[in-house]
């Protein structure tokens, strides 16, 4: 069981858009989790030096549990650490055609080291099933949050990212018809801290209980 008496909670603000739709919801997500005595954190992946993958799948070679070794030198290692030491995440990223942007791409390649894949190998396995904390996933389009939901795949990436990171997710939101000229409405935002506020008390449930299963947040 975590020692920590407070429960951390990181923000991954996937958007190229610094003050935009998605750094707004992160924010607001981030104050609700603070209104449950939480401890926030977020990351701007803009202001990060993440490099591409070069495919050398040097962190995929080594065998055992924790994640590979990236020989790259960037910001890689302190993001992943940040996300993976959180007992709640919020990942978050715009839809651009159809998927998550390519910021966000760009970093779940680089996590490929979660992953197990020899040479020898025809694919990768999953170094680790275990589960350390919850997951919040946020995104934002230019559609209907109910088109967003049913046409778009932003959430089956994030998805597939939290549960690299050894997070389970919670739940999910769209902010939706967001155009250049509007940004959330206060609905939405009210929406994101509401969301925040109830993975803060799941991800503070977990650390508590962490086999227990527990129910999703509300849609
Ligand atoms: C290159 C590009 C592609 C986009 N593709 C889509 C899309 O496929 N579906 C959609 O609903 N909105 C799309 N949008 C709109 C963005 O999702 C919307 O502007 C964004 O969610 C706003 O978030 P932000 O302010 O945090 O960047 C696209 C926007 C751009 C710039």
């Amino acid at each position: 069981m975590d020692s920590r008496r407070t429960t951390l909670v990181v923000g991954l603000m996937g958007s190229y858009h610094l003050h935009g739709t998605i750094d707004e919801a992160v924010e607001a997500a981030l104050e609700g989790a603070r209104g449950r005595g939480a401890a926030t954190r977020k990351i701007v992946l803009m202001k990060q030096h993440i490099e591409f993958c070069s495919n050398c799948r040097g962190c995929t070679e080594c065998a055992g549990p924790d994640r590979g070794h990236c020989p790259i030198e960037d910001d890689l290692d302190d993001v992943l650490a940040k996300l993976e030491d959180a007992d709640g995440i919020v990942l978050a990223a715009p839809v651009n055609f159809g998927d998550v942007n390519a910021l966000v791409r760009q970093l779940l390649e680089r996590m490929v080291g979660y992953a197990y894949w020899p040479a020898t190998a025809r694919g990768p396995r999953l170094r680790s099933r275990k589960t350390t904390g919850r997951a919040l996933l946020i995104t934002s389009s230019a559609a209907p949050a109910i088109m967003t939901r049913t046409m778009a795949r932003p959430f089956k990436t994030l998805r597939r990212m939290a549960r690299l990171l050894g997070k389970r997710p919670c739940g999910t939101l769209v902010m939706g018809l967001q155009s250049p000229n509007e940004g959330p409405t206060e609905t939405q935002l009210e929406r994101a801290r509401v969301r925040g506020a109830e993975l803060a008390d799941l991800s503070a449930h977990y650390l508590t209980h962490p086999t227990e299963p527990r129910e999703h947040m509300t849609a």
